[in-house]
């Protein structure tokens, strides 16, 4: 099984993460955000969907990206790994077992008709957290750090670094549906050891590039409760050296749901 991309300490699969889950070893945590097939191609602007159709349409149509997994993929998490965090844990509960500890991340929206906060469920046996971190539209935490959104349900890299955070120890950490790269760009900035898969190449390319960004100081601007990003400005498409061409989904739409 080759890698599509490897680094020190961070590797990518391009595939189906039921093909490759069982080549991998074992990790300390699978953090990932599987796709909630909620069908966002068909939703309307503002009917709870979280995500720009127009944009989403033009960018991402004909693509497999949002379709729902099946039940016994959340088992072969469960056996692959000591720890797990499941975003959007609140469409998948029937398949996860009854735990106690579950985050949430309050996205600071304000009043829209946008979903107040995303739902994790977690392998954890401690009191329920929360995470506070404003990504709404335009409106990001930290406006002079801007992230550029690439993914059409794109986490930020603060939540991702909480997260590991709030599992000790997590030195190597698995996401099977990795996206954009938010879990790995996390994973690396805290010296941490991960994987990623991705079914859809496109997305592959945008986190190989991210992750070539380079590390930041972690002595500097990092804030767990999520007051400032420490990601770099993402660099011009001249700087990427694997990918061909970015596509920027779009700095207002709104991601999640
Ligand atoms: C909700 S998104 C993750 C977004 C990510 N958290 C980010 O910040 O960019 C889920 C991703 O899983 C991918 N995916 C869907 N089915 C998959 C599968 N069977 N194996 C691997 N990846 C898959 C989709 O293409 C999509 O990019």
């Amino acid at each position: 099984m080759n890698p599509y991309y490897e680094e020190e300490n961070i590797t990518i699969y391009h595939g189906d993460c039921r093909d490759i889950l069982p080549h991998l070893d074992p990790v300390d945590l699978v953090l990932t955000d599987p796709p909630y097939g909620i069908n966002l191609e068909k939703q309307s602007l503002g009917g709870g969907g979280g995500v720009a159709p127009h944009k989403h349409k033009t960018l991402h149509k004909g693509t497999t990206w949002d379709r729902r997994p099946h039940n016994d993929t959340f088992c072969s998490f469960l056996n692959k790994s000591r720890n797990q965090i499941i975003w959007g844990g609140n469409y998948f509960a029937s398949c996860l077992p009854d735990k106690m500890c579950w985050l949430v991340w309050d996205k600071v929206n304000g009043a829209t008709d946008f979903a107040d906060c995303e739902l994790a469920w977690t392998s954890f046996d401690s009191a329920v957290r929360m995470f506070r971190f404003r990504w709404s539209g335009m409106l990001q935490q930290n406006m002079g750090m801007k992230e550029p959104r690439l993914h059409p349900t794109q986490k930020p890299i603060p939540l991702m670094r909480w997260c590991i955070e709030r599992c000790d120890p997590a030195q190597t950490i698995l996401d099977p549906f990795m996206g954009s790269g938010t879990t790995l760009v996390a994973a690396k900035q805290l010296g941490r050891k991960a994987v990623g898969i991705e079914i859809e190449e496109r997305y592959c390319e945008i986190a190989v590039t991210r992750l070539q960004q380079g590390c930041f100081d972690l002595s500097t601007g990092l804030n767990q409760e999520g007051a400032s990003s420490p990601e770099k400005p993402f660099p011009s498409s001249g700087d990427m050296r694997h990918t061909t061409q970015l596509s920027l989904i779009d700095n207002e739409h709104r991601t999640g749901t």
